[in-house]
């Protein structure tokens, strides 16, 4: 049976709007015409309206459509209730009876408890869980990592979650925490936990606005390229230099599907209170990947002249190496096995795109061209996005 919610409660409250996953959700569920609220924090430059502004134009551009404004709460999740005021939480509870919780902090590393990842991660979670329960929120929807499983091999359940893993980083436990405390929380009717593995770029036009994981280890190429004598360096062999097993296989899934997957799951009554490996069937290998950002870069960076002043030599390739080598070390590992069963029952119609050469390419010369995100903002990007095509 449809549950329809009643016509003043039908309001999606969002976080993480402005990232890449959240730039996407808000996009899929106001075309499906869910109505949304954000909770989103201001930048140095633009105020939270104005920032949701710049991504929905950049939206209109590339869909040729007007889509219509959400209400935006000015939010920080490291604040008690979000720093919402007594209107914001009223209006809230008057109109919202879900929440998806999608903001957290990337940073793979942090011991200080009082700093990122788990400001964000883990005293952020409890202020969004305090939101939910002083607005009555019914349905916390939250968006998790298939890396909860640490280093864990073999087969990964949808359900498992402490199972007593090491961990690669800080960010793995963070995210671990933050799921217990969700799961644990008294407030929601229905928990619901989406775990993607690393998220690339857009499967159509190579898009993306953030620049981890994948393209990490693509601007280290890069930026190598540009810096050292042409021939110095190649894809595999800076992935062996970085102790990565090009044998190992990653989990890599596209931005579109995965918003996709979440935007139909959260509008889908019988998805509640399920977990999700949002994750590819088929896994790319280390060397695959290493080939691929050896292509990129000699396609479409520039690689430095002989005479370059610039120039670095073998020393700098070396030191550069080593204050990266420690954190993608962990990171490239092997993948374990992550079971999908609960995503085929849910979502089994909804195919993930095939991470081919070419898509794979796209992407890599879409992060270059924008050189990592330094070029452009995204409402700026429209055009550009659509004219990105790798023959
Ligand atoms: N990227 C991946 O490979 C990957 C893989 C698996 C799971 N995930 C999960 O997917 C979700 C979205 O990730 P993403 O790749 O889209 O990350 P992202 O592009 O870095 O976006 C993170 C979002 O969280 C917001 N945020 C962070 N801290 C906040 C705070 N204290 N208060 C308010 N907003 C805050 C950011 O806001 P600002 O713009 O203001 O910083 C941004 O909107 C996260 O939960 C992440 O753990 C990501």
């Amino acid at each position: 049976m449809i549950e329809i919610p009643s016509a003043d409660r039908r309001h999606l409250l969002i976080t993480g709007a402005t990232g890449l996953l959240g730039s996407y959700l808000v996009r899929d569920l106001l075309l499906d015409g869910q109505p949304v609220a954000l909770v989103v924090r201001g930048s140095r430059r633009e105020s939270p309206a104005q920032r949701v502004d710049a991504q929905l134009i950049h939206w209109e551009n590339e869909l040729g459509k007007r889509l219509p404004r959400p209400r935006v709460f000015d939010g920080d999740m490291t604040r008690p209730l979000c720093g919402l005021g007594a209107d914001d939480l009223s209006w809230i509870g008057e109109h919202c009876c879900s929440v998806l919780h999608n903001a957290a902090s990337l940073n793979f590393r942090g011991a200080d408890r009082a700093a990122e990842p788990w400001l964000s991660n883990v005293s952020g979670v409890r202020n969004v869980l305090d939101l939910v329960q002083a607005t009555d929120i019914e349905h916390f929807h939250h968006v998790s990592t298939a890396y909860v499983c640490g280093l864990r091999s073999g087969r990964i359940a949808e359900n498992d979650l402490e199972c007593g893993q090491k961990y690669g980083n800080d960010y793995e436990r963070s995210k671990v925490e933050a799921e217990q405390l969700v799961r644990a929380a008294s407030g929601p009717r229905t928990v619901t936990v989406y775990r993607p593995s690393i998220i690339v770029g857009d499967s159509h036009s190579g898009y993306t606005s953030t620049y981890h994981g994948l393209f990490a280890a693509l601007r280290l190429g890069h930026t190598l390229l540009t810096r050292v004598a042409i021939g110095s360096t190649s894809g595999p062999a800076l992935l062996g230099l970085l102790g990565i097993d090009l044998t190992a296989c990653k989990n890599f899934v596209p931005v579109d599907w995965v918003s996709a997957v979440i935007a139909h799951a959260v509008q889908t009554p019988s998805a509640r209170g399920q977990t999700l490996h949002l994750t590819h069937p088929e896994p790319l290998s280390m060397a695959t990947l290493g080939a691929l950002i050896q292509e990129a870069v000699e396609r479409f960076s520039q690689a430095a002249a002989a005479d370059d002043p610039d120039l670095c030599d073998e020393q700098w390739f070396a030191e550069n190496l080593r204050t990266q080598l420690d954190v993608y070390r962990t990171y490239f590992r092997n993948d374990p096995f992550f079971d999908r069963s609960n995503l085929e029952a849910v979502a089994g119609h909804i195919p993930c795109p095939v991470l081919d050469h070419p898509t794979l390419l796209r992407m890599a010369r879409f992060a270059i061209e924008q050189d990592f995100g330094r070029l452009a903002k995204p409402s700026t990007l429209a055009a550009k996005t659509m004219s990105v095509q790798v023959s």
